[in-house]
């Protein structure tokens, strides 16, 4: 038994940000962050929330699947912006799509939550618990962005990322993940201030900040590695993969991974241009346009890797 992936999905808000509106609030260029990120707009919320998108998205991922709400047993959302604390994500999209039968919750694990809620899917239906899933990354990180702190609010963006998946023959072939806990600290974002008044709140971070060097030496060498490990597992070469659909955070991030992978870039797809980072969207609407651009075709062999928050990694290969 395999997880297969049967059907994508993805909505981003209608508001395109680029980078020159933002030079006109803040002290900021087109250059500064093109050159150093890859990024030239990305869609930021107005109306739309991280429930709205979500329930978007899985609409056009079940119907892209072929599909429907009784069908699905299980729905898992990666968020750290869920709209609520409680019900979760994963509930009001249960309600909207009027998936019954399902069971629904949200995970967090920052930009590699889609990568953990597939391998959640995997577990269970290695275990003949479920059978199909719909699983999501989706965030309103505008939301927690500090807009006075350049360095930061300048890399991302909001959306959601959906993806059907099935118990199949075929499908995903190796699985990486890990965690350090250790380093969770150089890229934070603080949760609800304690306002009893019997309490004293020693913290004063409200929103996300970010230790932007320490992130990319991260990324740069764990990425890799865990890239290598999946495809050993799966007894697999970079010369087998089609392509390498990476967590969009930095072009310079995408380039150096394929630079130490010895693969040339041309089999990175990237979002990053109109999206920025939108953690664990990501990569979920990166696949959703792979697939609707046509780029995927059955047989073909395709790895995903997050990493961010946490901090924390995943990746996967898989056969389309
Ligand atoms: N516009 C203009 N200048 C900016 C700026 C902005 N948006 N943001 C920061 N700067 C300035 C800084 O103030 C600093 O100025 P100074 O030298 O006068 O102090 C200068 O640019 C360099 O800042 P620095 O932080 O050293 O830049 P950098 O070369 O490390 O690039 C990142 C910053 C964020 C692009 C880079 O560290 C990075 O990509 N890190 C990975 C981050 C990431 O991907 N995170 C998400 C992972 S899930």
């Amino acid at each position: 038994m395999r997880t297969r992936i049967i059907g994508t999905g993805s909505c981003l808000p209608e508001t395109v940000v680029t980078n020159d509106d933002l030079s006109k609030i803040m002290d900021t260029s087109d250059e500064w962050i093109s050159s150093r990120t890859g990024i030239r707009e990305r869609r930021l919320v107005k109306e739309e929330t991280t429930a709205s998108m979500s329930i978007e998205a899985s609409k056009r991922a079940m119907e892209n699947a072929g599909v429907s709400a009784e069908d699905i047993d299980l729905i898992i959302v990666a968020t750290i912006t869920g709209d609520h604390v409680t019900p979760s994500t994963s509930c009001e999209i249960q309600a909207a799509i009027g998936a019954d039968r399902a069971v629904a919750f949200d995970i967090n694990a920052a930009c590699s939550g889609f990568m953990f809620a597939l391998h959640i899917a995997d577990a269970y239906f290695k275990s003949g618990i479920y059978k199909t899933a719909l699983i999501l990354g989706a965030e309103t990180l505008s939301r927690i962005m500090d807009w006075n702190d350049r360095s930061t609010c300048v890399l991302f963006g909001d959306g959601a990322g959906a993806a059907v998946v099935r118990a199949d023959d075929t499908g995903l072939l190796a699985y990486d993940q890990g965690s350090d806990g250790a380093k969770g600290m150089v890229l934070a974002c603080q949760n609800r201030k304690n306002n009893n008044p019997l309490v004293k709140n020693p913290m004063d971070m409200e929103y996300t900040s970010m230790d932007g060097q320490e992130v990319y030496k991260f990324a740069v060498t764990k990425v890799p590695s865990s890239i290598k490990k999946v495809l050993d597992e799966a007894g697999l070469t970079v010369e087998d993969i089609d392509y390498f659909a990476l967590h969009q955070a930095n072009i310079r991030i995408i380039q150096s991974v394929a630079k130490r992978l010895k693969v040339s870039e041309d089999k990175f797809p990237t979002s990053l241009d109109h999206c920025g980072n939108i953690s664990a969207a990501s990569v979920p609407i990166l696949l959703d346009e792979m697939n609707r651009k046509g780029l995927l075709k059955p047989g073909m062999k395709i790895v995903l890797s997050g990493f961010g928050g946490g901090l924390t990694w995943g990746s996967a290969v898989l056969e389309w």
